[in-house]
């Protein structure tokens, strides 16, 4: 039986760093008030479009999978924050890698789901034999959508990139189960309102021009109803009890859902990656970002089953259950990163702030 693996990992966190003690000067915010109501501590903020960072995230996982790019035959970007409209970001990142004509790229937008969609299309695509090694890029610039006007999710987000290749294996590990949902019932409680145009208003749009809104409450009371479902149900369809799940590698929004969904998968804390604290919310990128520090800090071990649980935009949710193969380290490395930047923080969200207005403490 065909089964997809994971056999490279690789990310890209920018330089910038924007703490909240930065925060504590610019808004009406407090170190406390956030690192209680979120596990947040800092995030970063980048000075690049968000395929530059695919692109060297998945320079890293390619050499990681000992793989050369026209090796791929399938790119697949997660991201709600695009390079362009037209082409996808898919595109950009295709190019940069410098891919062949016939290696295929899209876009796929499942918000903050978007890694675990893509891993679950990965790999049913190679199970089916349509594909036969698919290089999976998260990458977001959530930065260039934030509203340092609005406290509430001014604090919540920031940029990374995380990729994987994702291979057929005959063996007894892989992709074991995933599940994917839509709640569209409630998709005003997350967006960025009259987002026609493009993912990238800072650069590209005049005012009036949304950032960021959310309802706090009640994404938060949805998301841990639904990746507590999603992940129960996953391990189930795995076939697996739930003493024998290894190691939740949760979306990181919140501490407070990180801990919920840990409880109703009966987890204790060492069995569940965090990173929450030094890149708060990267959309689709968090989940990628997370596997590769896991993997770098000892987490998982050969023969693990990892539990992947996500909840976003939409709203969307997904759980997926993978068990480990033999191999935890990188097969080769990448000197890859991305280009010097000498902006300065504030240089960085000067656009923020020309495009939805100076933040109380600056005006
Ligand atoms: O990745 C996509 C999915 N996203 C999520 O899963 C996020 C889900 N939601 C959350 O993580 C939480 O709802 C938040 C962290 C966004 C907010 O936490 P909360 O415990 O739900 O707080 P709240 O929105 O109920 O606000 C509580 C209070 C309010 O003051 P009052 O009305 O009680 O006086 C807010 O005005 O906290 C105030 N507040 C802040 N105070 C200091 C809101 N933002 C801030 C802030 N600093 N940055």
């Amino acid at each position: 039986m065909t089964r997809a693996a994971i056999t490279g990992w690789g990310k890209c966190v920018p330089p910038t760093v924007l703490s909240n003690a930065d925060l504590e000067r610019m808004i009406d915010t407090s170190d406390e008030w956030i690192t209680v109501r979120s596990g947040i501590k800092e995030r970063r903020i980048s000075h690049v479009e968000p395929s530059e960072m695919a692109a060297v995230a998945s320079e890293h996982a390619l050499a990681a999978a000992g793989r050369d790019i026209g090796e791929i035959d399938l790119i697949i970007v997660a991201s709600c924050t695009s390079d362009s409209v037209i082409p996808a970001t898919a595109a950009h990142v295709h190019r940069l890698l410098g891919a062949p004509v016939p290696t295929a790229a899209f876009d796929l937008n499942a918000n903050c789901s978007g890694f675990v969609y893509s891993l679950i299309n990965a790999a049913k695509m190679i199970e089916s034999g349509m594909h036969s090694r698919v290089l999976v890029a998260a990458t977001e610039r959530l930065s260039a959508l934030l509203d340092f006007t609005d406290r509430s999710t001014a604090v919540l987000f920031g940029d990374a990139a995380g990729a994987v290749v994702v291979e057929p294996t005959e063996e007894d590990h892989g992709l074991l189960s995933g599940f994917v949902q839509m709640d569209s019932s409630a998709l005003g409680y997350l967006e960025v309102p009259n987002d026609g145009l493009s993912g990238m208003p800072a650069r590209s749009l005049e005012p009036p021009h949304g950032g960021i809104t959310m309802n706090g409450r009640e994404v938060f009371r949805r998301a841990v109803v639904a990746m507590g479902d999603l992940s129960v149900r996953a391990v189930a369809e795995a076939g697996l009890g739930l003493e024998e799940v290894d190691l939740l590698i949760p979306h990181q929004a919140n501490m407070r859902i990180i801990d919920a969904t840990a409880k109703r998968l009966k987890l204790p804390s060492e069995k569940v990656y965090t990173n929450i604290h030094a890149y708060g919310n990267t959309s689709a990128a968090t989940i990628p970002v997370a596997l590769v520090e896991a993997l770098e800090q000892g987490y998982i071990s050969a023969g693990a089953n990892v539990v992947f649980a996500a909840f976003g935009g939409g709203l969307t949710a997904g759980a997926a259950v993978l068990r480990w193969g033999e191999r935890t380290e990188p097969l080769g490395r990448s000197e890859a990163s991305l280009a010097p930047t000498d902006r300065s923080l504030m240089e960085l969200l000067e656009a923020n702030f020309r495009v939805y207005g100076y933040p109380e403490k600056l005006r």
